[in-house]
């Protein structure tokens, strides 16, 4: 009994143990792939973001940075396939005034526009074409910053215009969406190819 309990307690150990190592690795390579892409510009500030975000991705654990770059790729992907349904759902609720039904139709036109660039920038991206991979993330990145601008230029007047975040309900969307974009193109353009 007691022999077979210490077995029990050894083979936790042992599951403890390698599940820890795992994650102490893949954390690294993460961790090491954003320190390096973001280094040393005006995007220094992103590394957190990029860490959690790829960490939080499945696949991202064991993946270099290739992988990372394919990974993010996709977030991004997804991100502004959400963007699109959030923008839907938010038109649909209604209740907006006519600068923000106006900002909202703006924000739908762009993120469907820049989904089709997302898909253009994955097949560069597969095909190793990294200076159209950055054109087309350009783009993409361009359509949310669109979106965030569309609130500030449409819905608020003077001083309020640059304050809250109140007036924007796409603000964060709108962050998500840049930050995630400007993740996988410097991931990308780290790679060097
Ligand atoms: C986007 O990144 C910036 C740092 O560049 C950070 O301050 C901001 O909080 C991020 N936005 C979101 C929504 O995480
Ligand atoms: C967009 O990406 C960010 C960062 O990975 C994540 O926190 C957020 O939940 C994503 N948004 C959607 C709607 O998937
Ligand atoms: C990216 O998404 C595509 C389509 O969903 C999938 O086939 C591919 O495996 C994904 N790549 C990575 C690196 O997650």
């Amino acid at each position: 009994m007691a022999t077979r309990l210490l077995f029990l307690h050894l083979l936790l150990l042992i599951v403890v143990l390698a599940a820890g190592s795992r994650a102490a690795l893949a954390s690294t390579t993460v961790k090491d792939t954003c320190a390096k892409a973001m280094a040393g510009g005006q995007h220094e500030g992103l590394t957190p973001f990029c860490v959690s975000s790829l960490e939080a991705a499945p696949g991202s654990d064991g993946a270099d940075a290739r992988g990372l770059a394919a990974i993010a790729t996709n977030l991004t992907l997804a991100n502004y396939t959400a963007a699109v349904a959030t923008v839907k759902a938010l038109q649909l609720r209604g209740g907006w005034s006519p600068a923000q039904r106006a900002a909202l139709a703006t924000c739908r036109t762009r993120y469907i526009e820049a989904l089709n660039v997302v898909h253009s920038a994955v097949h560069a991206l597969a095909t190793r074409r990294a200076r159209d991979y950055v054109a087309d993330m350009t783009v993409v990145a361009d359509a949310a910053a669109d979106c965030d601008e569309a609130f500030r230029a449409g819905t608020t007047t003077g001083k309020e215009a640059d304050g809250g975040g109140e007036s924007s309900p796409m603000r964060k969307v709108d962050e998500d969406a840049i930050n995630l974009t400007n993740v996988a193109m410097l991931i990308v353009t780290s790679l060097g190819e």
